[in-house]
């Protein structure tokens, strides 16, 4: 089989596509041909190795992937060849408040071998079915993007119809967040740093729009759009450099989800607003099997459809990577796996 490898060092030039043997399924194991993987801002950071230098090389990036299966192993009984499946990003987590290593060590794309690959084998029970309306493109997107945004709105909190989301940025996670928001019933305002990104926004149905370059101060516009009051909820993808105007827009008694340091990871911070507006701060880190079965009924009855700018071939995925690191996307960058 070929698989994209990070190989003797970090750096996109050192993805190679290189022959691997074929995996074979073991007991409780299932072969999968997979059909498409999803970037995701982690992989980039994984093949530059910002994400964690220590990972073990030769690494197979990739958080998340769906495709076929093609054996199962003895003692598998819930698959058969020809299902179409989705992994899950930590192998390991089913539910509930997992054990740290139970994520840290069973996460695709580092420190295990990840999705960019033609064959893998996953344990039985880390894979979960497509939805049927989705293709394997679009069910890639859902293990890690798809299920942090659940994480932040229907696992952490419980967002109900009519409280305020504030969405910044228009990338996986953030798309993914504006169609779950919306699907709950809530208002929500989504910030960008481009004019068209916010009409494709709005025309996903985000209720206000914000672009943070014109308006750095975006606070004031989400105390402006809720008569002072602030945002329930807010989705933060941006970290240090976001998270002073999130104290700002947010309301008494709000909640942050912290997903993200695309803005940084460190900085000077005055939390006073933190503990004068009682707010809840919850650090997302994806999220278990449990909630990708979640996520995708959700998708499934509200019939939502991923957003997907742009599908490159597998032979491309080093270009996928760098377009994805140039941020000219909206929502995700998918890879078909021939
Ligand atoms: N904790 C977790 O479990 C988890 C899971 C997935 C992702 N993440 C993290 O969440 C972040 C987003 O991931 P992703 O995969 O969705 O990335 P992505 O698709 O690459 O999103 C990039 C987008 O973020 C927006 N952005 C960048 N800087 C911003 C800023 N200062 N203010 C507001 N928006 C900003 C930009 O939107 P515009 O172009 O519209 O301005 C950019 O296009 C990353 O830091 C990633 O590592 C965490």
């Amino acid at each position: 089989m070929k698989s994209f490898e990070i190989q003797s060092g970090f750096g996109l030039d050192n993805l190679k596509l290189v022959d691997r043997a074929d995996p074979v399924p073991g007991h409780g194991e299932v072969l999968v041909r997979m059909r498409a993987a999803s970037l995701n801002f982690r992989d980039y950071l994984t093949v530059i190795g910002q994400y964690n230098p220590r990972y073990k090389l030769p690494l197979v990036p990739g958080s998340d992937g769906a495709g076929e299966v093609l054996s199962v192993g003895p003692g598998v009984e819930e698959w058969k060849s020809g299902d179409r499946v989705m992994s899950c990003f930590a192998l390991d987590w089913l539910s509930g408040i997992p054990g740290l290593k139970q994520v840290r060590n069973s996460s695709l794309g580092g420190p295990l071998d990840g999705t960019l690959t033609e064959l893998r084998v996953f344990p039985a029970r880390s894979l979960v079915a497509i939805p049927e309306a989705l293709s394997y493109e679009e069910a890639a997107t859902l293990p890690c993007a798809g299920v942090t945004a659940w994480s932040a709105l229907a696992t952490e909190t419980q967002v109900l119809p009519g409280q305020v989301v504030v969405v910044l940025g228009t990338g996986g996670v953030s798309i993914f967040a504006l169609q779950f928001a919306k699907m709950m019933g809530a208002v929500v305002i989504v910030t960008s740093s481009s004019g068209e990104k916010l009409a494709k926004a709005q025309a996903l149905g985000a209720d206000h729009v914000i672009n943070y370059r014109d308006k750095p101060a975006w606070s004031k516009e989400v105390r402006r759009i809720t008569a002072m009051e602030g945002a329930d909820h807010i989705i933060e993808v941006g970290g240090a450099g976001t998270l002073e105007e999130s104290l700002k827009a947010v309301k008494f008694f709000g909640h942050i989800s912290l997903i993200g340091i695309l803005a940084g990871s460190a900085k000077e911070l005055n939390l006073l607003p933190i503990l004068m507006q009682n707010v809840r701060m919850q650090g997302v880190l994806v999220g278990s099997r449990n909630g990708l079965e979640q996520s995708a009924r959700a998708i499934e009855a509200h019939k939502i459809k991923p957003v997907i700018d742009r599908t490159f071939p597998f032979s491309e995925t080093r270009a996928a990577i760098q377009y994805l690191a140039d941020g000219k996307h909206f929502g995700k960058v998918s890879i078909s796996i021939p």
